[in-house]
């Protein structure tokens, strides 16, 4: 799902409490050792600068399917040099490339969970042969033995709020056959500054972990930290 309408107010959106960019990265690097690590859905890098400055030695690839989000990704991440971006679409990559981890938070494929409730996956590909060509092409990418960790997040649902630049940010959620649409829209007084639509596929867990364990990707544990759950390549 390409993401040119919002990349220019990505960054605001996200930074004024929509992801808590900190602890996403507690929870990552809470699993060593790690030395190359992957990110699937990379966006504008704010996770990727995140790693970097406080891990400047370990190797990164960042990739994504939205030319203009990696735009400001590579504008962020130029002084890093153990950083590589890639404009790439999940569902055929091949880097040639195998990493001790890939995550994907908020990017191709997540996780909801909603209190008790089982986790749901949620992918931004709506097509379902084109997630099991995707989740193919990831399993390539992974060494034996490394993790696949996919962010948490909690469930979606109609709101507007005021962000940091002053703008009004909201969100609306239909349900769908196959999953919801989630409308993004930025307002700035009452004109529209931003608006982006997003026809999102979801999964049972237990359909997720079928979709995973035909590559060998079983699932593991639910990280401590509350952001990831953890899968292992065998
Ligand atoms: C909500 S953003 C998350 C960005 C970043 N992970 C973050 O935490 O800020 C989702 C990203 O997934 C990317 N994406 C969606 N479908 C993709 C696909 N098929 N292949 C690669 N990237 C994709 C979009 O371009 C977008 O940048």
């Amino acid at each position: 799902m390409d993401y040119t309408n919002m990349s220019a107010y990505y960054d605001v959106i996200m930074t004024s409490g929509y992801y808590d960019y900190p602890g996403i990265v507690d929870s990552l690097l809470s699993h060593p050792p790690i030395q190359n690590v992957i990110e699937i859905g990379c966006g504008t890098g704010l996770i990727l600068e995140e790693i970097a400055k406080r891990e400047p030695s370990m190797r990164l690839k960042g990739i994504d399917l939205t030319q203009a989000m990696l735009d400001i990704a590579d504008e962020r991440l130029h002084g890093y040099p153990n950083i590589e971006l890639s404009q790439q679409n999940v569902v055929d990559f091949d880097l040639k490339e195998q990493f001790d981890v890939a995550f994907s938070y908020g990017g191709v494929w997540y996780f909801v969970i909603d209190g008790d409730k089982e986790p749901f996956m949620v992918s931004h590909i709506a097509d379902h042969d084109l997630n099991v060509q995707g989740l193919q092409h990831l399993s390539l990418h992974l060494k034996s033995g490394s993790q696949l960790l996919l962010g948490i997040q909690g469930p979606h649902f109609n709101y507007e709020k005021t962000i940091s630049n002053g703008m009004t940010y909201a969100q609306e959620i239909i349900p769908t056959d196959i999953g919801f649409i989630k409308h993004y829209f930025l307002l700035d007084k009452a004109q529209e500054v931003m608006a982006q639509t997003v026809n999102y596929r979801t999964y049972t867990f237990d359909q997720a972990k079928e979709l995973l364990g035909v590559h060998g990707i079983e699932y593991v544990s639910k990280d401590p930290g509350g952001k990831f759950l953890r899968f292992k390549k065998s």
